[in-house]
């Protein structure tokens, strides 16, 4: 159902089938990775990596997708305790819009839609997470959905507290 996970130092990449299955899939895979970075299952920082993941990812499936063709995941541990997540789909000219579910915003909007209604998810992120937003794909057609999420420093899985890893370009 994906293909094999390319875990490399802070960055972890993953692509996985437009299926519900995948981007399930998807989502445990990164639970697996942010916990073997020290966010232990169970842990707050892992909780919400997993939650965005699995909302980014059916997104990606449900609206963001050319079919037959994949979508890309991305975790990225920049520095100072933050997870950068980063989902990747094929459809370049259909973007989700970050309104009333970005952090600080009124959301006011999403408290009228029901459950049942379009919209939870984004509003879900937009809760968990400091900051998300949407760029174009990088040398690929398609665009990149990406959130940061507040994570307080690993003890674990490296020994310790890592104090300084790679900025990943960014
Ligand atoms: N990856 C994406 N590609 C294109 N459109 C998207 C994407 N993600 C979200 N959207 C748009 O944003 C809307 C809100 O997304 P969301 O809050 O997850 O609700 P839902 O998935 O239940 O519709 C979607 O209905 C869709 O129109
Ligand atoms: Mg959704």
């Amino acid at each position: 159902m994906t293909t094999p996970a390319q875990p490399s130092g802070d960055t972890f990449e993953l692509r996985f089938y437009a299926t519900p299955r995948g981007a399930r899939l998807a989502r445990r895979l990164a639970s697996h990775r942010v916990h073997e970075w020290g966010h232990r299952y169970g842990t707050e920082a892992n909780d919400t990596v997993s939650l965005v993941v699995g909302e980014l990812a059916a997104n990606a499936v449900t609206h963001g997708l050319v079919p037959g063709r994949g979508a890309l995941l991305r975790l990225v541990r920049p520095a100072r305790g933050s997870i950068r997540v980063e989902v990747s789909d094929t459809r370049g000219e259909r973007w989700p819009v970050p309104d009333g579910s970005l952090p600080g915003l009124s959301r006011s909007r999403s408290r009228s839609r029901s459950e049942a209604e379009p919209g939870r998810g984004l509003v879900i992120v937009g809760a968990l997470a400091q900051a998300w937003g949407v760029v174009p794909r990088d040398g690929a057609p398609g665009k990149t959905v990406w959130a940061e999420i507040d994570a307080s420093p690993a003890i674990g899985a490296g020994g310790g507290v890592t104090p300084s890893v790679r900025a990943a370009g960014r």
